[in-house]
């Protein structure tokens, strides 16, 4: 795996990557946003489509960025899950092709996973970790004991963090993605105490819930004005609760666990009130948050998954890969020890 290919096309994002010898050497991103947002979300038929008309120009310009060969590569990793089952087969349906053109691996990676090793792009953060997914279909904590080893501590009932953005975004009538719109909404306007909403499943585990307070916020909102300013306070109010529930949940089971690292990744991650919170907190933990380009999806993060598990028995290659829709991230403390 010295000069690997990684893909990933699971929803709005193509992206392909060059990595070599687990360091990032080339990364392309084409982002499906603009196309989307007319709809407010993901259509699944026209993601597919677009990851379709742009892979291989992303293809070539990637190879050409980092100056690499298609006959240098000497493996290919490749998201196959959770995912849009549209979007997911495109990725694998290049990545097998280039793999057998090439005779060469092609290994199929959890977008989750991909999450979860993203932070190792930037620093080399040694194990054990604990670490906050939160995207627009997961939230969980995990505790990464070593490459290929993690366990679950806890993870939402209902809706994502994420996808709480998303859907409350909507319903206030900001434009899709809802997180990075609320994000800056309410760092310029709005007053974070304007409502004090309910912080849901605070008090005791790990385990997440956000239905609750998505209703609480749809009555305010239906209660109000719907003048600027009661958005902007609405808007505040409920960044704030999410980031609340998060930090709680999160500086507990780091204190439970008694780990000192702590990583935030996922798109949720690039929030700045979260930042800012997670800031606060680096004087007792040593905190890991990537750059805002590898916490939404990119290929990068994929292929770094792949070198990190590269000795794990988890790491699924051979011509019979295929996508799973709904692939649950496995507790690989039982089920794939790596080789020594
Ligand atoms: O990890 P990601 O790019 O894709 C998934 O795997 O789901 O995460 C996308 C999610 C979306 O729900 C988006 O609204 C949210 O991340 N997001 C944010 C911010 N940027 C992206 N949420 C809050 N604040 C942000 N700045
Ligand atoms: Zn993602």
């Amino acid at each position: 795996m010295n000069t690997l290919l990684a893909i990933e096309s699971s929803c709005d994002e193509t992206s392909l990557a060059i990595l070599k010898k687990g360091q990032l050497s080339g990364l392309t991103i084409s982002s499906q946003i603009a196309l989307h947002q007319p709809y407010g979300g993901v259509v699944p038929e026209l993601a597919s489509r677009q990851h379709l008309s742009v892979i291989h120009p992303l293809l070539n310009q990637t190879l050409k960025e980092s100056g690499v060969a298609l006959a240098d590569l000497d493996a290919i990793a490749v998201t196959v899950g959770p995912g849009l089952s549209g979007s997911l087969l495109v990725g694998v349906a290049v990545a097998k092709m280039l793999g057998a053109l090439l005779s060469i691996p092609v290994y199929g990676v959890n977008h989750m996973e991909g999450h979860l090793y993203s932070v190792r792009l930037e620093h080399e953060v040694p194990f054990p970790y604990l670490c906050l997914v939160c995207s627009g279909g997961h939230t969980q904590i995990v505790l990464l004991s070593r490459a290929g080893s993690h366990q679950i501590l806890g993870e939402t009932r209902d809706d994502a963090a994420g996808e709480a953005f998303d859907k409350v975004a909507k319903m206030v009538g900001l434009p899709y993605p809802g997180g990075p719109s609320i994000d800056q909404l309410a760092s310029t306007a709005g007053n974070p105490l304007a409502h004090k909403f309910p912080r849901p499943m605070k008090k005791a585990g790990y385990e997440f819930s956000f239905s609750g307070l998505k209703t609480a916020v749809r009555k305010a909102w239906l209660d109000s004005d719907r003048s600027e300013s009661a958005r902007a306070d609405i808007i505040a109010s409920f960044q704030e609760a999410v980031v609340d529930v998060l930090m709680t949940k999160l500086l507990r089971a780091a204190k439970d666990y008694e780990v000192q690292r702590i990583a935030v990744v996922g798109g949720v991650a690039c929030n700045s009130r979260l930042r800012i919170e997670l800031q606060r907190c680096s004087d007792v933990y040593d905190i890991f948050v990537p750059s805002p380009m590898f916490c939404t999806d990119n290929a990068a993060m994929i292929g770094r998954a792949a070198w990190d598990l590269r000795k794990c028995a988890g790491l699924q290659s051979g011509p019979h890969l295929d996508v799973r829709v709904n692939l649950p991230m496995l507790n690989q403390s039982n089920e794939s020890p790596c080789v020594k």
